[in-house]
Parts: C-alpha cells; structure tokens; sequence
C-alpha cells in the first residue's frame, strides 16, 4: 500500500538529532517554559518574519487565544462578527465560537479553494471585526483585496496558518501577512512535533503578552493571575524537536513542490481534476487536493489499488451536528468541493517510484478506449 503520510519514515529522516534533542531535554530537568522553548520561539518567529511567536498546546487554543486577546483588549466583544471561510477544518470555526463571536460564513472559489475576496464585503455589519483567513491545504488565501478591505472596514485579519508552513506571498511568510496568525504543529502537518503543539505569530506586542497569559493560567507573574487563563503550555520536548525539524522545513517543502508539479503534469485523466497553481510560491501542498464527480468510487478504487487516499472534509462545518443552528444553510460551492476532494498521498519521504505509480492507476480509473 502506498500510504496517504507515513510518519515514522518522515519521523526516520531526522531520528538522530531528534534523539538527541529529546535526550538534551530529559537529562536537564527542565520540561516546561524552558530554553528549548525559548529558542523555538525566536526562531519561528525569524522564519515566519514577526517579532514574536508564542507557543502553546496545539493549533485550536491558538487561534482561541488570538480572539480571547482582542476581546480582553476591548477590539472585539462576545457577539461580534468573524468572516471565515464556509470550507475549512472545523477548528477555525471553533476558535471563534469559543469565545461567544459569531462565524460568518463565506464561499471559496471553486478554483483555489480559498475564500471568495469578490463575497467578503457584502457580508461585512456593523458588527464584524475580523477576517479569519485559512490557508488552506498550504495555499495562500490572502490577496491584495483582502488587505483593503480590512484597511477600508478596520478589521483585524487573523491567519490560520495550520496548513501553510512555508507558504510565502510576494516573498513574505503567511503567518506574517495579517495582525495575528495561529499555526499548529500537529504531527502531520509540514512542521509537526511528536505530539500535539501549536504557536501564535505576531507584530503586536499587546496581543503577545495576552496571548502569552492566557496560555498560562492568565499569569504573566508566577502566581500572579491577570486572565482567567488555562493551561494551554508547550512541553520543552516538542519544542526541541520542532526547532530540529524546522531547519529542515523549506527543504521538505520544495520535495513537496516538486511532487505536486508531477500529480499536476501527468495526472491527464478527464474524470479528475487537480489544483491551479499560479504562484508556486503560494502553495506548499500540505495536502495534494484533486476532485471528481465519482469521488467515493474513485477513493474506493485507489484503495483496491494500493493507493491510500483521505478526503479533507467529508461534512463542511455547516452541516456537522455541532452547529445544528446552521444545518439548513445553503453553501453550494463548499458543499461541492466537500463531495469531490480527495487527498492523494504526500509527504517529503514519497518516492519517484511511489508518486508514478499513484499517477498511473489514476489515469487508469475508468479507462475506456
Ligand atoms: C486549518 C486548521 N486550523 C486549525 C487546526 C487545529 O490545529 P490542532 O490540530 O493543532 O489543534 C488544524 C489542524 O488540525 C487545521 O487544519
């Protein structure tokens, strides 16, 4: 079987130095806000290109941590108004909700994925006072139309910057494009720790001690409780095996690059239809995406094939149990991007070998001379 992401291969290719980092940590005795913590911080946030990074537990609280900052600074209050896009992993949606503001859903483009610019300013009230912007799949979703309208409106614009590691736009990181970005460092992702992990980028230097607080019981003082915080910390372990793995990011993302250039090149069958990339820069395929009208069967297909395959997301969030309230809205371009994707295998440790022959039995699916 060739799999969808085999960890422990991609954990193999950095085992020795992540030994290490993990034995550093172990044999100093210090597991919590330490130096591996700090030295990630500093050098996440150089790579992303902000003055701070504050880590936490995973990507969810920080994005939570990000909205509960602007309400405990007064720019947003419970009620207020997120636009988000209507297609994304359920934690984006959570992050606002979490803290009493009100989603507001808004279509992608059926060609990118990523939120329709063109649909934002007709949903913008007197109440909205932010942007959440996914990046999803690893492609950027900013465009020059979304920071005017942030500017025309004096919006907050908060990245999700959980899928996008690495992406850059006109030559600067997502995650350095808005006021704040959350990021998670789930083991999957195109940086992922051994565990669940997380961190919030920022210029703002108000947010960053908030966030900074709330993360940790609300203390900015050991004891001394200013927030009513929780415990949302990073271990030193992952923060050590992040900064290893981090050297490593922009080498594992031209690997991914150069594997979703072949999927787009060679994958000719008329059943399937795979991503536009205008900007290689913009897009680091955390998540090589195609769609087909006979998705399940084609998913089905590919398994008896020997190929492994996910689908991101089978129930748009609209539809999930959870936002019940929301169960008999109308998304149809979301509704149809959720009924046709399917995932193909990818990661950094997939094979020449392995991507042809994903490629071949694709282009076999239904073959009829
Ligand atoms: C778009 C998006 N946002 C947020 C998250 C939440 O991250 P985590 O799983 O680390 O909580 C994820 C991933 O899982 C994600 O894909």
């Amino acid at each position: 079987m060739i799999n969808f992401l085999d960890l422990q291969k991609v954990t193999q290719k950095y085992s020795e130095e992540i030994h290490h980092a993990i034995e550093r940590v172990i044999d100093s005795g210090r597991y919590l806000q330490g130096i591996e913590n700090e030295k990630f911080e500093s050098n996440y946030a150089q790579y992303i290109g902000t003055k701070y990074s504050i880590s936490c537990a995973n990507g969810l609280d920080a994005l939570i941590w990000i909205f509960r900052a602007y309400i405990e600074m007064g720019i947003m209050q419970p009620g207020d108004e997120i636009i988000v896009p209507a297609n994304t992993y359920i934690a984006s949606i959570l992050a606002i909700t979490e803290n009493g503001l009100k989603p507001v859903l808004v279509e992608p483009d059926i060609e990118t994925y990523q939120i329709d610019d063109s649909k934002i300013e007709i949903a913008i009230t007197k109440r909205t006072r932010g942007i959440l912007v996914v990046h999803l799949y690893g492609q950027c979703a900013y465009t020059d139309k979304i920071g005017e309208i942030c500017k025309k409106y004096n919006l907050k614009l908060i990245e999700d910057n959980a899928q996008a590691h690495g992406c850059k736009f006109r030559g600067e990181r997502t995650g350095s494009l808005g006021d704040a970005a959350g990021h998670s460092f789930y083991p999957g992702k195109n940086l992922g720790a051994l565990g669940d992990a997380g961190a919030i980028t920022t210029n703002d230097e108000k947010l960053a001690e908030i966030v900074r607080a709330v993360a940790n019981y609300g203390s900015l003082k050991k004891y001394v409780f200013k927030y009513c915080g929780r415990n949302s910390r990073l271990d030193e372990i992952q923060a050590a095996v992040l900064d290893v793995k981090l050297k490593y990011l922009d080498e594992d993302v031209a690997i991914r690059k150069k594997i979703a250039k072949y999927y787009i090149e060679n994958i000719t069958n008329p059943l399937i239809t795979v991503p536009v990339v205008n900007d290689w820069d913009a897009h680091v395929f955390h998540i090589f995406t195609i769609r087909s009208k006979r998705r399940d069967e084609l998913q089905k297909y590919l398994n008896d094939n020997e190929v492994q395959t996910i689908i991101h997301y089978p129930i748009p969030p609209h539809k999930q149990e959870c936002y019940k309230e929301w169960n008999m809205l109308s998304f149809p371009i979301t509704e149809q991007i959720h009924d046709e994707e399917l995932s193909l295998p990818m990661s950094p440790v997939l094979t020449r070998v392995e991507v042809e022959s994903v490629v071949k039995v694709l282009n076999r699916f239904d073959y009829r001379e």
